[in-house]
């Protein structure tokens, strides 16, 4: 069976309450979806959100993501957040290498394969997001952690081409198979399962349409998941 996975990228959209409300409301649909075999839902709030939200879904088939992590295991790093305590709230997820993380942060590809190599020392899946522009350069550093990693550790690619990001428009099929195909032989050549996702103006009425573009795995939805009824149709109807 193709299992396929929904990724839920709250960013910095709902304030504390909010997004535990925006749980504790929809605990039944959310752990419905979750539920099904062939679906993976992973919701990814803000840090401070992660250990409570992690303690309200710890009984269903809800994963939990981080939307960051620190590329250093500990130390004099103020403000930033390491991927042994994500492991410890129950993270299994971590995006990182976000376009809005690259431009406002100013994460590197360097970074994000340091980012990469702390959250497999954690065990902790990592959503690596590429746009188009730095396919190429990012799998180089990438590709050299791949090689001394324990060829058993899964990864995510999340394909985010900036253009699509919050504009209601996406690349047109053709591209996307394009890419997809691309991407696929790249990973391909590694021993490590991964996945591989679209993300950018995911909607109900696009989701479908994706998901039956060739080696599309999932999807990363960002404004459309912070609805409970634009997610759960999305989810529905993949
Ligand atoms: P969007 O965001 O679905 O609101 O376009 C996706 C993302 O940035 O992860």
């Amino acid at each position: 069976m193709n299992k396929k996975t929904f990724v839920a990228n709250w960013k910095m959209q709902l304030t504390f309450h909010q997004a535990i409300d925006f749980v504790k409301e929809n605990i039944d649909q959310f752990s419905i979806l979750a539920k099904q075999s062939d679906r993976e839902i992973i919701l990814c709030p803000s840090y401070t959100e992660l250990y409570p939200i992690s303690l309200l879904t710890s009984d269903t088939h809800l994963q939990i993501g981080a939307q960051n992590v620190s590329p250093y295991s500990h130390g004099a790093y103020t403000g930033q957040v390491n991927a042994s305590s994500l492991a410890e709230i129950g993270c299994t997820y971590c995006i990182i290498g976000h376009s809005e993380s690259r431009a406002f942060l100013h994460e590197t590809n360097e970074d994000v394969a340091q980012k990469c190599a702390q959250l497999f020392a954690q065990g902790i899946i990592p959503i690596i997001c590429l746009d188009e522009a730095i396919i190429e350069s990012q799998f180089v550093e990438l590709f050299e952690l791949f090689t001394q990693s324990d060829p058993e550790q899964e990864y995510i690619i999340a394909y985010e081409p900036i253009s699509a990001i919050g504009t209601g428009n996406i690349p047109s099929i053709e591209h996307l198979n394009k890419i997809f195909k691309k991407l696929n032989t790249l990973c391909k050549n590694h021993p490590n399962p991964f996945r591989l996702l679209y993300g950018g103006s995911v909607h109900p009425d696009n989701a479908s349409q994706l998901l039956t573009i060739e080696h599309i795995d999932g999807l990363l939805i960002g404004g459309a998941s912070l609805n409970i009824d634009t997610f759960v149709a999305i989810v529905q109807n993949a």
